[in-house]
């Protein structure tokens, strides 16, 4: 089910993780290895390291690991196979003939094609005399055909079989169709019709130009206003942002953040084509990671009313930890983007450049939006508002940025700077109490595997599974103590289960003769080769000696020959055997 290794070999000598990383993170040198700011989470500080000897990739901050294959799947939103091709292409090398192709992968591909034909059928509906209700409804709100063209929208017509006969004469299995959510299976069970109708269409393209899903709009006042693609073997809703295909060739490191498809396609339009908006759906933290790729500076353009503000209160501070700069647009007369743009008739763009211009940074916006919460002129009102502000301040990381805001405050209410400071450093030394005391849990928590979803028996049996990670790591880095560590200790005697199979897989590999590690990425569910790269990468800079080797090696005897003779009776066959065969290794 896999390439052959020798390919993947080459492969990866090919592309050395470096050099394929350094587009997407900024590395530096540190002693053998590479670290920069991880671009799998949002940091300020690099914990994101490249082991060099051995072209694998570890993340301290967020626990992300792999090889050369496993990162280009992330980054770039690959499956195992598409991956693969991405790299070879990149060194130039063939694809093995007959290659793997597995359903999922094969699916994959059909969905995009499918996709791309769906697009092209809106757009011809829309330019034809069936589209003219869709045509007209787009000019209504002031598009250009330039934009449509260059958004590829269309016309979903109100016949409810139509782009599914059209994708079925082209080959399309109803299957596939179901899967891309083009078309929606019929409750009867027989036949299927299409998802979308009497819409204007808007697809939604991924950075590598695929047509991933689709928006659609009803012309009236209907409910739903907008339908969606729901999530499909190609599309996460929660990991895409609308026209970041074009946003991310604008030629500036600051994107505008929109709250829907017309916002993006209007502000376009006038002249800013570093628009992106969410998907109908509240900021997530992998929408903010995307963005920091792509931009240092993200300004938020929500809607006016009270909903919009609301989302923005909450992508604040997702933005922030992204490690980006925030600014949020104030539109005059509670209006959305596209609708002040429009108001302005023929000075739209340079209303709209000025209001941008002038936005003040997230800082800024939560004080002042905080005002409006106290009544400031009573004495009473000033200082509960004081304090409350002082809340605010006291988030913010840098004591530079910290002491500016504190001086205009103060200045503006004439009060003592020295009090508010006092103030203001109580606040910040909870603030820091409290991340680190969540720092201290975490570690804790992962320290006792309770968080280890996939390794479930570590809470269980804590001591030996250290020394069993321990031992798998030793054994990966010094093959040729396979023979020795086999004969000391038998896979039975792990108590981990997760552990054990770990151990099996890469004793039965260099027995084989072949590199411990060169297929674990398709070997293993991503989880599953997630952990293998993590605890090679905490055990990155420890040494670990023969001396060690021989204490994670009785550790794990010790623990294995703890079951008490009480445990035996309520044991089952196959427990019992696995007793038995403990204490026969135990013995030797
Ligand atoms: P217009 O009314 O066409 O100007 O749209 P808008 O962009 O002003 O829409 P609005 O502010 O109401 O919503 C913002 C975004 O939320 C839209 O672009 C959609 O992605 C999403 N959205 C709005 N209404 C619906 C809905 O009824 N269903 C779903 N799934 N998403 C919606
Ligand atoms: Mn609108």
């Amino acid at each position: 089910m896999a390439f052959p290794e020798g390919f993947l070999q080459e492969l990866k000598m090919r592309n050395d993780l470096s050099e394929v990383a350094a587009p997407y993170v900024t590395l530096r040198r540190r002693g053998r290895n590479m670290v920069g700011l991880c671009p799998f989470h949002g940091e300020k500080t690099p914990s994101f390291n490249i082991y060099t000897e051995n072209g694998s990739f570890y993340c301290f901050g967020c626990g992300v690991g792999g090889d050369v294959i496993s990162f280009i799947m992330r980054i770039e939103n690959l499956d195992y196979v598409d991956a693969v091709k991405f790299l070879a292409q990149r060194a130039g090398m063939e694809m093995p003939e007959n290659s793997y192709d597995d359903s999922m992968s094969k699916l994959r591909r059909r969905i995009y094609e499918a996709n791309r034909e769906a697009a092209r059928y809106y757009y011809k509906t829309l330019c034809q005399p069936l589209g003219r209700e869709g045509l007209d409804y787009l000019h209504g709100r002031m598009l250009s055909d330039r934009t449509i063209r260059h958004f590829g929208l269309g016309f979903a017509d109100d016949d409810w079989t139509s782009l599914t006969v059209y994708l079925k004469s082209l080959g399309f299995t109803e299957h596939e169709l179901v899967s891309a959510n083009l078309a929606v299976p019929r409750r009867s069970g027989n036949g299927v019709f299409d998802r979308f109708t009497n819409r204007v269409m808007f697809p939604i393209i991924d950075l590598r130009g695929n047509v991933i899903a689709f928006g659609g709009r009803i012309m009236t006042d209907q409910k739903p206003k907008y339908l969606n693609t729901s999530d499909t073997p190609v599309f996460k809703k929660s990991e895409n942002l609308f026209s970041l295909n074009n946003a991310k060739n604008a030629g500036t490191r600051t994107l505008l953040l929109c709250e829907g498809y017309m916002d993006v396609i209007s502000v376009c339009q006038a002249g800013f084509t570093n628009a992106v908006a969410t998907l109908g759906t509240a900021l997530t933290v992998e929408q903010a990671v995307l963005m920091k790729r792509y931009a240092d500076e993200v300004v938020i353009c929500y809607d006016a009313d009270e909903a919009g503000q609301k989302a923005t209160a909450r992508a604040i501070p997702i933005l922030r930890k992204a490690g980006l700069l925030v600014r949020v647009l104030t539109i005059p007369n509670g209006k959305d983007p596209d609708e002040f743009i429009k108001s302005q008739g023929a000075d739209g763009p340079a209303a709209f450049k000025a209001i941008v211009e002038k936005s003040g940074n997230d800082t800024d916006y939560r004080l002042q939006r905080l005002r409006a919460d106290f009544n400031l002129d009573t004495p009473d009102g000033k200082v509960q508002y004081l304090e409350a502000a002082s809340g605010v301040i006291a988030t913010l990381s840098s004591a530079i940025e910290q002491d500016v805001y504190a001086t205009r405050l103060c200045k503006e209410f004439g009060v003592d700077k020295n009090a508010f400071m006092t103030q203001l450093q109580k606040r910040t030394r909870r603030r820091d109490r409290e991340s680190s005391r969540r720092e201290q849990q975490k570690i804790r928590a992962d320290l006792s595997g309770r968080n280890d979803r996939i390794n479930k028996d570590k809470a269980k049996a804590p001591r030996s599974s250290s020394a069993e990670e321990a031992l798998i790591v030793y054994l990966i880095r010094n093959p040729d103590a396979a023979e020795h560590i086999a004969g000391e200790i038998a896979p039975e005697q792990f108590q981990n289960s997760l552990m054990r199979r770990y151990y099996e897989y890469f004793l039965n590999r260099i027995r084989d003769g072949r590199d411990a590690m060169m297929n674990v990425t398709a070997d293993f569910t991503a989880d599953e080769a997630n952990k293998i790269y993590q605890m090679l990468g905490k055990q990155a800079g420890i040494a670990q000696t023969r001396q060690s080797l021989e204490e994670y090696i009785k550790v794990i005897r010790e623990e294995s020959g703890k079951l008490k003779r009480d445990d035996v009776g309520a044991m089952s066959g196959e427990d019992l055997n696995r007793y038995l065969e403990q204490l026969r290794k135990a013995k030797k």
